[in-house]
């Protein structure tokens, strides 16, 4: 049978591509985010009483060691790293941001009294009267996780603290974690599991079974008094939250080994040290596995890499096309042959790249919406070697 392509056909196909085209272009891919049951389960307005502010500072003139600790962690830095500031603003600092990053009604310029039509970017504000000026700039605080209802909730049953206190299980649990660790899909958003999904990795790993939960390994264990002035020792958490941006972290992920097996290099990579999927989190993060061989001139012969991430599509919808992410515990082994590779190849070297977003995002970051251009892209881990 022969097809002949009509005029009209071609015209219609013509007018649908650069429809489809124009709508790539300038229409706004859907909100990850909604707004999620949990984040209306508890209330957070009231300071407790004894303390004149629910500022990190004032909690940290007698928690002294655990406040210095959480200063350096990314939860400090929510709203001033420099990566969400610039996201924030291409966003067009969207609100829905803030019930994560600042989410203490405190620390709200405004409050949200529903939205024109239902539409989650046209939020009705209203002037917010709690609001407690720069509170904002702490992040993810302490009074974020620790206060509900004026009351300041803690794993502890026996506490005598200046402050009310009250025992409560989501410090013990992976709850408090999953609040925002965890971004459920939504209608028009295909993504393999969910756009955040790092509680849901963990749950469907082998970690969970074992007992640990997310502060097993992001807040170690440590054996001290609560305050400067506190007799009593207890087995603690460090509020250090330490992920991608800790080399110490990074350095823990996986386990390589390269083998010669006859005609070919054996490349085994294992996610040994993470407890969900390596990279998790922020879509847009992703691993690669560099490995090089060279001659006994020092010649480089053949370079091959190897990617972990996501390869997602988000305009018009969003599309997730593949997740080459490595599962907890899963090993996974790659070949590399060549007629002359395995016989010239004297020196390997494993090299391993958490990038923290692509290069084009970096650029138009950089270049749009105000990301410092020092600002790291990558972190690097000391190379491998193996000599044959
Ligand atoms: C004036 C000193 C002081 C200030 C300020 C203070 N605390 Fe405490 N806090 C204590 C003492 C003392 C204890 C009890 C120590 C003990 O029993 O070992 C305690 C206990 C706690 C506990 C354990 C509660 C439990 O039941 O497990 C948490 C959590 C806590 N504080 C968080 C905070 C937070 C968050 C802030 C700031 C919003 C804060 N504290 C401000 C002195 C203080
Ligand atoms: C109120 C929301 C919220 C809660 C609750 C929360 N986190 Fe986070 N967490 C964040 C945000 C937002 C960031 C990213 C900050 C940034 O880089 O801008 C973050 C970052 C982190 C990082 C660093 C990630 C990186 O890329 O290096 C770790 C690790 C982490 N959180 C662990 C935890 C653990 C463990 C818990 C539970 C005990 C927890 N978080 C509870 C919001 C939260
Ligand atoms: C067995 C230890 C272990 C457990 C359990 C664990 N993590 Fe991690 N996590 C790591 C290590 C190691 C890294 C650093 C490597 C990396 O970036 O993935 C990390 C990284 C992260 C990051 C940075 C994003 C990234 O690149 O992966 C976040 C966010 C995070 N963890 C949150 C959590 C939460 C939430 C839980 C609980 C559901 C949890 N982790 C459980 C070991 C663990
Ligand atoms: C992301 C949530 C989160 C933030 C932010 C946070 N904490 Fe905690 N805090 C926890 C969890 C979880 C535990 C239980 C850790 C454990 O014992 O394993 C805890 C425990 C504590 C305890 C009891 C000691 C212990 O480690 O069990 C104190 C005191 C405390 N936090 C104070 C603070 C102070 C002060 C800040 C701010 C400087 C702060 N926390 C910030 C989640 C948080
Ligand atoms: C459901 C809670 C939640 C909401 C809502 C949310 N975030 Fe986050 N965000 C997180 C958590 C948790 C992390 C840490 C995960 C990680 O580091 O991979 C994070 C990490 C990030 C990072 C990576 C920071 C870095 O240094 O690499 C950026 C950028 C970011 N968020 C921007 C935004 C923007 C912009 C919005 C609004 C459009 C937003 N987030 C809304 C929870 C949330």
């Amino acid at each position: 049978m022969k097809f002949k392509l009509s005029k009209k056909y071609i015209i219609t196909i013509s007018v649908l591509v650069l429809t489809f085209f124009l709508y790539a272009k300038f229409v706004y891919s859907p909100v990850i985010f909604k707004i999620l049951d949990r984040y209306k389960e508890f209330n957070t307005t009231g300071v407790p009483d004894g303390l004149t502010s629910l500022s990190a500072k004032e909690c940290g003139g007698c928690h002294t060691a655990i406040y210095n600790e959480w200063r350096t962690s990314m939860h400090s830095k929510a709203y001033t790293d420099p990566y969400f500031k610039a996201w924030f603003k291409k966003d067009n600092e969207i609100w829905v941001c803030l019930y994560c990053h600042t989410q203490l009604e405190r620390q709200m310029k405004f409050k949200v009294d529903g939205f024109v039509n239902g539409d989650l970017t046209r939020p009705i504000l209203e002037i917010n009267d709690e609001y407690e000026e720069g509170l904002e700039y702490e992040g993810v605080t302490c009074a974020v996780c620790h206060v509900y209802d004026g009351v300041i909730h803690g794993p502890f049953k026996d506490v005598n603290a200046p402050h009310p206190t009250k025992y409560d299980e989501i410090f013990t649990t992976t709850t408090l974690c999953r609040r925002c660790h965890e971004v459920p899909k939504d209608g028009l958003m295909f993504y393999k599991d969910n756009p955040c999904g790092t509680v849901e990795e963990y749950e469907n790993g082998p970690y969970a079974e074992k007992g640990f939960i997310c502060q097993t390994c992001h807040m170690p264990e440590k054996f001290r008094a609560l305050t400067d002035f506190s007799k009593i020792y207890r087995r603690t958490g460090q509020h250090t939250f330490k992920g991608a941006y800790s080399m110490e972290m990074l350095e823990k992920a996986l386990h390589i080994e390269l083998d010669q097996k006859g005609d070919r290099f054996e490349l085994r990579v294992m996610n040994n040290g993470v407890g969900h999927k390596f990279p998790s989190g922020d879509p847009d993060r992703y691993v690669l596995i560099i490995t090089k061989f060279y001659d006994k001139q020092g010649k480089l012969l053949k370079k091959e890499v190897e990617r972990f991430g996501r390869t997602i599509m988000y305009r018009p919808i969003i599309i997730e096309f593949y997740d080459s992410r490595l599962k907890p515990l899963v090993e996974r082994s790659y070949e590399y042959k060549g007629s002359d590779l395995v016989t010239n190849a004297r020196r390997v070297t494993v090299e391993v790249e958490y990038h923290i977003l692509s290069d084009r995002a970096h650029k138009k970051l950089i270049k749009k919406y105000g990301l410092p251009k020092d600002t790291q892209k990558l972190f690097k881990l000391k190379p491998l070697e193996f000599r044959f």
